[in-house]
Protein backbone atom coordinates (compact mmCIF):
# COMPACT_ATOMS: atom_id res chain seq x y z
CA UNK A 1 0.00 0.00 0.00
CA UNK A 2 1.17 3.25 -0.70
CA UNK A 3 1.23 5.86 2.02
CA UNK A 4 0.08 8.61 0.27
CA UNK A 5 -2.93 9.92 1.42
CA UNK A 6 -6.38 10.21 -0.92
CA UNK A 7 -7.73 13.61 -0.37
CA UNK A 8 -10.96 14.69 -1.41
CA UNK A 9 -10.76 18.11 -2.49
CA UNK A 10 -14.36 20.64 -2.69
CA UNK A 11 -13.56 23.96 -3.27
CA UNK A 12 -16.96 24.57 -3.95
CA UNK A 13 -18.02 28.43 -4.63
CA UNK A 14 -17.74 32.07 -4.90
CA UNK A 15 -13.98 32.34 -3.10
CA UNK A 16 -13.87 28.61 -2.14
CA UNK A 17 -11.40 27.72 -5.50
CA UNK A 18 -9.42 30.55 -4.46
CA UNK A 19 -8.83 29.70 -0.80
CA UNK A 20 -8.68 26.49 -1.74
CA UNK A 21 -6.05 26.57 -4.35
CA UNK A 22 -3.83 28.42 -2.12
CA UNK A 23 -4.29 25.86 0.51
CA UNK A 24 -3.13 23.35 -1.81
CA UNK A 25 0.14 25.24 -2.79
CA UNK A 26 1.07 25.35 1.15
CA UNK A 27 0.65 21.46 1.27
CA UNK A 28 2.73 20.80 -1.61
CA UNK A 29 5.42 22.58 0.45
CA UNK A 30 4.67 20.92 4.03
CA UNK A 31 4.41 17.21 3.05
CA UNK A 32 5.42 17.34 -0.78
CA UNK A 33 4.35 14.07 -2.17
CA UNK A 34 2.44 12.75 0.30
CA UNK A 35 -1.57 14.01 -0.13
CA UNK A 36 -3.15 12.91 -3.78
CA UNK A 37 -5.96 15.29 -4.43
CA UNK A 38 -9.29 14.57 -6.21
CA UNK A 39 -11.41 17.02 -6.95
CA UNK A 40 -15.52 17.26 -7.21
CA UNK A 41 -17.85 19.53 -7.76
CA UNK A 42 -19.53 20.70 -4.87
CA UNK A 43 -22.41 23.36 -3.96
CA UNK A 44 -23.66 26.07 -6.63
CA UNK A 45 -21.01 25.12 -9.05
CA UNK A 46 -22.46 21.34 -8.63
CA UNK A 47 -25.85 22.59 -8.93
CA UNK A 48 -25.38 23.79 -12.30
CA UNK A 49 -23.45 20.72 -13.85
CA UNK A 50 -25.85 18.17 -12.12
CA UNK A 51 -28.99 19.62 -10.77
CA UNK A 52 -27.79 19.15 -7.07
CA UNK A 53 -25.75 20.27 -4.67
CA UNK A 54 -23.80 17.14 -4.64
CA UNK A 55 -24.57 14.19 -6.53
CA UNK A 56 -24.39 10.60 -5.14
CA UNK A 57 -20.70 10.10 -6.75
CA UNK A 58 -19.36 12.87 -4.71
CA UNK A 59 -20.47 11.72 -1.57
CA UNK A 60 -19.38 8.23 -2.26
CA UNK A 61 -15.51 9.58 -3.35
CA UNK A 62 -15.86 11.83 -0.20
CA UNK A 63 -16.65 8.65 1.96
CA UNK A 64 -13.89 6.75 0.64
CA UNK A 65 -11.40 8.85 0.70
CA UNK A 66 -8.69 9.64 3.75
CA UNK A 67 -9.75 13.17 4.49
CA UNK A 68 -12.11 15.73 3.33
CA UNK A 69 -10.47 19.44 2.32
CA UNK A 70 -13.88 21.73 1.73
CA UNK A 71 -13.43 25.82 1.13
CA UNK A 72 -16.87 27.04 0.78
CA UNK A 73 -20.16 26.73 -0.75
CA UNK A 74 -22.89 28.82 -1.72
CA UNK A 75 -23.84 32.55 -3.65
CA UNK A 76 -26.36 34.44 -5.02
CA UNK A 77 -26.82 33.24 -8.11
CA UNK A 78 -28.09 30.13 -6.24
CA UNK A 79 -30.14 32.26 -3.59
CA UNK A 80 -33.93 31.43 -3.22
CA UNK A 81 -36.81 30.64 -0.84
CA UNK A 82 -38.41 28.31 -2.82
CA UNK A 83 -38.24 25.28 -0.87
CA UNK A 84 -38.19 22.68 -4.15
CA UNK A 85 -35.33 24.62 -5.55
CA UNK A 86 -32.11 23.20 -4.94
CA UNK A 87 -29.61 24.97 -2.73
CA UNK A 88 -25.46 25.16 -2.35
CA UNK A 89 -26.10 24.12 1.48
CA UNK A 90 -28.03 21.43 1.15
CA UNK A 91 -24.61 19.64 -0.22
CA UNK A 92 -22.92 20.48 2.88
CA UNK A 93 -25.57 19.60 5.59
CA UNK A 94 -26.00 16.56 3.52
CA UNK A 95 -22.15 15.24 3.16
CA UNK A 96 -21.87 16.17 6.96
CA UNK A 97 -24.12 13.72 7.70
CA UNK A 98 -23.79 11.17 5.16
CA UNK A 99 -20.40 11.36 6.32
CA UNK A 100 -21.61 11.03 10.23
CA UNK A 101 -19.59 13.95 11.49
CA UNK A 102 -21.41 14.85 14.30
CA UNK A 103 -18.81 16.50 15.89
CA UNK A 104 -17.35 20.07 14.56
CA UNK A 105 -14.70 21.67 16.33
CA UNK A 106 -13.79 25.53 15.58
CA UNK A 107 -10.53 27.09 17.71
CA UNK A 108 -10.56 30.62 18.71
CA UNK A 109 -7.16 31.74 19.41
CA UNK A 110 -6.05 35.23 20.14
CA UNK A 111 -3.18 36.03 18.04
CA UNK A 112 -0.90 38.19 19.74
CA UNK A 113 0.40 39.97 16.22
CA UNK A 114 -3.26 40.63 15.37
CA UNK A 115 -4.74 42.50 18.55
CA UNK A 116 -5.27 45.37 16.17
CA UNK A 117 -7.02 43.90 14.08
CA UNK A 118 -9.76 42.54 16.44
CA UNK A 119 -12.66 45.63 17.27
CA UNK A 120 -12.76 44.35 21.30
CA UNK A 121 -9.88 46.09 23.32
CA UNK A 122 -6.52 44.14 23.75
CA UNK A 123 -7.16 43.51 27.47
CA UNK A 124 -10.40 41.96 27.15
CA UNK A 125 -8.98 39.03 24.17
CA UNK A 126 -5.76 38.79 25.59
CA UNK A 127 -5.22 34.81 26.42
CA UNK A 128 -8.10 33.89 24.83
CA UNK A 129 -7.61 30.26 23.38
CA UNK A 130 -11.11 28.62 23.40
CA UNK A 131 -12.71 25.49 21.63
CA UNK A 132 -16.08 25.43 20.12
CA UNK A 133 -17.49 22.10 20.16
CA UNK A 134 -21.02 22.22 17.95
CA UNK A 135 -23.36 19.77 17.20
CA UNK A 136 -23.30 19.09 13.93
CA UNK A 137 -25.53 16.33 13.00
CA UNK A 138 -28.90 17.00 14.69
CA UNK A 139 -30.90 19.60 15.92
CA UNK A 140 -33.52 22.33 14.01
CA UNK A 141 -31.23 21.65 10.83
CA UNK A 142 -32.08 18.38 10.62
CA UNK A 143 -35.57 18.27 11.80
CA UNK A 144 -38.76 17.82 9.75
CA UNK A 145 -39.45 21.18 7.67
CA UNK A 146 -42.50 22.04 6.55
CA UNK A 147 -44.28 24.92 4.24
CA UNK A 148 -47.42 25.87 2.74
CA UNK A 149 -48.59 29.14 1.74
CA UNK A 150 -49.74 30.34 4.89
CA UNK A 151 -47.29 28.55 7.50
CA UNK A 152 -43.57 27.02 7.98
CA UNK A 153 -42.02 24.98 10.55
CA UNK A 154 -38.56 23.78 11.65
CA UNK A 155 -38.30 20.87 13.94
CA UNK A 156 -35.48 20.86 16.69
CA UNK A 157 -35.25 17.29 17.65
CA UNK A 158 -32.06 16.05 20.12
CA UNK A 159 -31.90 12.04 21.16
CA UNK A 160 -30.34 11.60 24.50
CA UNK A 161 -27.27 9.64 22.48
CA UNK A 162 -26.77 12.56 19.90
CA UNK A 163 -26.21 14.99 23.55
CA UNK A 164 -24.35 12.40 25.11
CA UNK A 165 -21.61 11.75 22.16
CA UNK A 166 -21.36 15.37 22.02
CA UNK A 167 -20.76 15.84 25.39
CA UNK A 168 -17.89 13.40 25.62
CA UNK A 169 -16.18 14.71 23.01
CA UNK A 170 -16.42 18.46 24.38
CA UNK A 171 -15.15 16.65 27.95
CA UNK A 172 -12.20 15.22 26.60
CA UNK A 173 -11.12 17.77 24.99
CA UNK A 174 -10.94 20.32 28.20
CA UNK A 175 -8.20 21.24 29.58
CA UNK A 176 -9.54 22.75 32.37
CA UNK A 177 -13.85 23.68 31.75
CA UNK A 178 -16.36 22.91 29.55
CA UNK A 179 -19.02 25.67 29.03
CA UNK A 180 -22.26 23.52 28.10
CA UNK A 181 -24.53 26.83 26.23
CA UNK A 182 -27.91 25.85 25.86
CA UNK A 183 -31.42 27.83 26.33
CA UNK A 184 -32.96 25.76 29.02
CA UNK A 185 -35.42 27.87 30.41
CA UNK A 186 -37.58 27.87 27.21
CA UNK A 187 -36.24 25.27 24.62
CA UNK A 188 -37.41 21.47 25.56
CA UNK A 189 -34.37 20.24 23.69
CA UNK A 190 -32.37 22.31 25.96
CA UNK A 191 -33.12 20.98 28.72
CA UNK A 192 -32.76 17.16 27.68
CA UNK A 193 -29.49 18.65 27.02
CA UNK A 194 -28.26 20.16 30.11
CA UNK A 195 -29.61 16.54 32.09
CA UNK A 196 -27.61 14.76 29.96
CA UNK A 197 -24.37 16.75 29.57
CA UNK A 198 -24.68 16.84 33.98
CA UNK A 199 -24.77 12.88 34.24
CA UNK A 200 -22.17 12.40 31.26
CA UNK A 201 -19.89 14.87 33.34
CA UNK A 202 -20.79 13.25 36.73
CA UNK A 203 -20.33 9.72 35.46
CA UNK A 204 -17.59 9.92 33.46
CA UNK A 205 -14.95 13.42 33.55
CA UNK A 206 -15.95 14.86 37.38
CA UNK A 207 -12.44 16.35 37.06
CA UNK A 208 -13.66 18.69 35.23
CA UNK A 209 -15.28 22.01 35.67
CA UNK A 210 -18.76 22.26 34.17
CA UNK A 211 -20.77 25.19 33.79
CA UNK A 212 -24.04 26.10 31.88
CA UNK A 213 -24.65 29.75 30.42
CA UNK A 214 -27.79 30.31 28.63
CA UNK A 215 -27.19 31.52 25.31
CA UNK A 216 -28.22 34.83 25.07
CA UNK A 217 -26.03 35.03 28.09
CA UNK A 218 -23.44 33.54 26.46
CA UNK A 219 -22.98 35.66 23.45
CA UNK A 220 -22.28 38.61 25.80
CA UNK A 221 -19.59 37.39 27.68
CA UNK A 222 -18.22 35.78 24.36
CA UNK A 223 -17.29 39.34 24.07
CA UNK A 224 -16.87 40.55 27.46
CA UNK A 225 -14.63 38.09 28.44
CA UNK A 226 -13.70 35.74 26.37
CA UNK A 227 -10.47 34.13 27.92
CA UNK A 228 -12.60 32.72 30.63
CA UNK A 229 -13.75 30.74 28.54
CA UNK A 230 -11.68 26.79 27.28
CA UNK A 231 -14.30 24.29 25.78
CA UNK A 232 -17.98 25.46 24.35
CA UNK A 233 -20.32 22.78 24.02
CA UNK A 234 -23.43 23.47 22.68
CA UNK A 235 -26.19 22.69 19.49
CA UNK A 236 -26.24 22.91 15.76
CA UNK A 237 -27.64 26.00 15.72
CA UNK A 238 -26.12 27.81 18.55
CA UNK A 239 -22.61 26.94 17.79
CA UNK A 240 -23.26 28.23 14.12
CA UNK A 241 -23.78 31.64 15.22
CA UNK A 242 -20.91 31.91 18.50
CA UNK A 243 -18.90 30.68 16.55
CA UNK A 244 -19.27 34.00 13.67
CA UNK A 245 -19.27 36.13 16.82
CA UNK A 246 -16.13 34.85 18.49
CA UNK A 247 -14.40 34.93 14.85
CA UNK A 248 -14.28 38.61 15.67
CA UNK A 249 -11.61 37.72 18.97
CA UNK A 250 -9.03 36.67 15.77
CA UNK A 251 -9.91 39.76 13.95
CA UNK A 252 -11.86 38.39 10.80
CA UNK A 253 -14.21 35.19 10.23
CA UNK A 254 -10.66 34.62 7.94
CA UNK A 255 -9.17 33.20 10.13
CA UNK A 256 -11.12 30.37 12.08
CA UNK A 257 -10.54 26.79 10.69
CA UNK A 258 -12.88 23.44 11.50
CA UNK A 259 -12.44 20.06 11.98
CA UNK A 260 -15.60 17.81 11.45
CA UNK A 261 -15.36 14.38 13.51
CA UNK A 262 -17.14 11.64 14.79
CA UNK A 263 -17.10 8.70 12.33
CA UNK A 264 -13.96 6.76 13.56
CA UNK A 265 -14.26 4.50 10.05
CA UNK A 266 -14.86 7.34 7.82
CA UNK A 267 -13.06 10.40 6.97
CA UNK A 268 -13.00 13.63 8.38
CA UNK A 269 -14.01 16.84 7.15
CA UNK A 270 -11.86 20.41 7.01
CA UNK A 271 -13.32 23.57 5.90
CA UNK A 272 -12.88 27.10 7.18
CA UNK A 273 -15.64 28.08 9.29
CA UNK A 274 -16.38 31.52 6.73
CA UNK A 275 -18.54 31.11 3.75
CA UNK A 276 -18.10 31.80 -0.11
CA UNK A 277 -17.91 35.66 0.52
CA UNK A 278 -19.98 36.54 -2.38
CA UNK A 279 -18.61 40.16 -2.12
CA UNK A 280 -15.06 39.67 -2.97
CA UNK A 281 -15.19 36.53 -4.99
CA UNK A 282 -13.18 36.50 -7.72
CA UNK A 283 -10.75 39.47 -7.29
CA UNK A 284 -8.09 37.50 -5.75
CA UNK A 285 -8.42 39.43 -1.98
CA UNK A 286 -9.89 36.96 0.25
CA UNK A 287 -7.66 35.90 3.41
CA UNK A 288 -6.50 32.09 2.50
CA UNK A 289 -5.56 31.96 6.12
CA UNK A 290 -8.37 29.99 7.82
CA UNK A 291 -8.00 27.60 4.68
CA UNK A 292 -4.82 26.82 5.87
CA UNK A 293 -5.66 26.51 9.38
CA UNK A 294 -8.25 23.80 8.54
CA UNK A 295 -5.43 22.15 6.37
CA UNK A 296 -3.22 21.51 9.05
CA UNK A 297 -6.16 20.52 11.59
CA UNK A 298 -6.46 17.53 8.50
CA UNK A 299 -2.90 16.71 8.91
CA UNK A 300 -3.16 16.77 13.14
CA UNK A 301 -6.43 15.23 12.98
CA UNK A 302 -6.58 12.54 9.47
CA UNK A 303 -3.27 11.85 9.87
CA UNK A 304 -1.57 12.18 12.98
CA UNK A 305 1.13 14.79 11.48
CA UNK A 306 1.60 17.05 14.27
CA UNK A 307 5.03 18.30 13.25
CA UNK A 308 3.40 19.49 9.54
CA UNK A 309 0.58 20.43 10.86
CA UNK A 310 2.48 22.85 13.70
CA UNK A 311 4.24 23.97 11.03
CA UNK A 312 1.78 25.60 9.07
CA UNK A 313 0.32 27.26 12.16
CA UNK A 314 3.57 28.57 13.03
CA UNK A 315 4.43 29.74 9.41
CA UNK A 316 0.76 31.64 9.86
CA UNK A 317 1.69 32.73 13.19
CA UNK A 318 4.99 34.04 12.09
CA UNK A 319 3.65 36.21 8.76
CA UNK A 320 1.58 37.64 10.54
CA UNK A 321 3.56 38.82 13.09
CA UNK A 322 5.43 40.13 10.12
CA UNK A 323 3.39 42.00 9.20
CA UNK A 324 0.72 40.13 6.91
CA UNK A 325 -2.83 41.46 6.74
CA UNK A 326 -5.31 40.76 4.51
CA UNK A 327 -7.78 43.58 3.86
CA UNK A 328 -10.11 41.78 6.00
CA UNK A 329 -7.65 42.39 8.47
CA UNK A 330 -6.70 45.89 7.24
CA UNK A 331 -4.27 45.31 5.13
CA UNK A 332 -3.42 45.33 1.70
CA UNK A 333 -2.35 41.73 1.07
CA UNK A 334 -3.78 39.80 -1.74
CA UNK A 335 -4.22 36.24 -1.62
CA UNK A 336 -1.05 35.39 -3.50
CA UNK A 337 0.95 37.48 -1.26
CA UNK A 338 -0.49 36.04 1.95
CA UNK A 339 0.43 32.39 0.55
CA UNK A 340 4.04 33.73 -0.64
CA UNK A 341 4.23 35.12 2.88
CA UNK A 342 3.28 31.89 4.84
CA UNK A 343 5.22 29.64 2.39
CA UNK A 344 8.16 31.94 2.88
CA UNK A 345 7.94 31.10 6.66
CA UNK A 346 7.62 27.38 6.51
CA UNK A 347 10.14 25.81 8.55
P1 LIG B 1 -19.43 34.77 4.51
O1 LIG B 1 -18.65 34.13 5.57
O2 LIG B 1 -19.28 34.23 3.14
O3 LIG B 1 -19.06 36.34 4.45
C1 LIG B 1 -19.30 37.22 5.53
C2 LIG B 1 -18.36 38.44 5.41
O4 LIG B 1 -17.03 38.02 5.73
C3 LIG B 1 -18.29 39.04 4.01
O5 LIG B 1 -18.13 40.42 4.11
C4 LIG B 1 -17.05 38.40 3.41
O6 LIG B 1 -16.41 39.17 2.42
C5 LIG B 1 -16.16 38.24 4.63
N1 LIG B 1 -15.28 37.07 4.50
C6 LIG B 1 -15.62 35.78 4.65
N2 LIG B 1 -14.57 34.99 4.44
C7 LIG B 1 -13.54 35.79 4.14
C8 LIG B 1 -12.17 35.57 3.81
N3 LIG B 1 -11.64 34.33 3.76
N4 LIG B 1 -11.38 36.64 3.54
C9 LIG B 1 -11.88 37.89 3.61
N5 LIG B 1 -13.16 38.16 3.92
C10 LIG B 1 -13.98 37.12 4.17
O7 LIG B 1 -20.95 34.77 4.96
P2 LIG B 1 -22.28 35.20 4.17
O8 LIG B 1 -22.00 36.38 3.33
O9 LIG B 1 -23.34 35.23 5.18
O10 LIG B 1 -22.57 33.96 3.22
C11 LIG B 1 -22.24 33.92 1.84
C12 LIG B 1 -22.58 32.54 1.29
O11 LIG B 1 -21.72 31.57 1.90
C13 LIG B 1 -24.02 32.08 1.63
O12 LIG B 1 -24.51 31.42 0.51
C14 LIG B 1 -23.84 31.13 2.79
O13 LIG B 1 -24.83 30.16 2.87
C15 LIG B 1 -22.52 30.52 2.44
N6 LIG B 1 -21.77 29.98 3.58
C16 LIG B 1 -21.10 28.84 3.34
C17 LIG B 1 -20.31 28.30 4.33
C18 LIG B 1 -19.54 27.07 4.02
O14 LIG B 1 -19.42 26.70 2.88
N7 LIG B 1 -18.98 26.41 5.00
C19 LIG B 1 -20.20 28.93 5.57
C20 LIG B 1 -20.91 30.11 5.79
C21 LIG B 1 -21.70 30.64 4.77
C1 LIG C 1 -21.15 27.03 8.62
C2 LIG C 1 -22.19 27.54 7.64
C3 LIG C 1 -23.21 26.45 7.35
C4 LIG C 1 -23.92 26.09 8.65
C5 LIG C 1 -24.24 26.81 6.26
C6 LIG C 1 -23.58 27.29 5.01
C7 LIG C 1 -25.14 25.66 5.98
O1 LIG C 1 -22.79 28.70 8.13
O2 LIG C 1 -20.49 26.03 8.31
O3 LIG C 1 -20.98 27.62 9.69
O4 LIG C 1 -24.86 26.78 9.06
O5 LIG C 1 -23.51 25.10 9.26
MN1 LIG D 1 -21.82 29.49 9.88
Amino acid sequence: MSGIKQIALLPGDGIGPEVAAAAVTVLDAVVPGRLAYTEHLFGGISIDAHGVAMTDATLEACRTADAVLLAAVGGPKWDTTDPDRPRPEQGLLGLRKGLGLFANLRPVRAIEALVDASPLREERIAGTDLLVVRELTGGIYFGEKRRTAEFASDLCEYSVAEVERIARTAFRAARRKVTSVDKANVLETSRLWREVVVRVHAEEFPDVTLEHLLVDNAAMQLVANPADFDVIVTENLFGDILSDEAAMITGSIGMLPSASLGNPDGPGLFEPVHGSAPDIAGRGIANPLAMFLSAALMLRHAFDWESEATSVESAVDRALENGLRTRDLGGTATTAEATEAVLSHLS
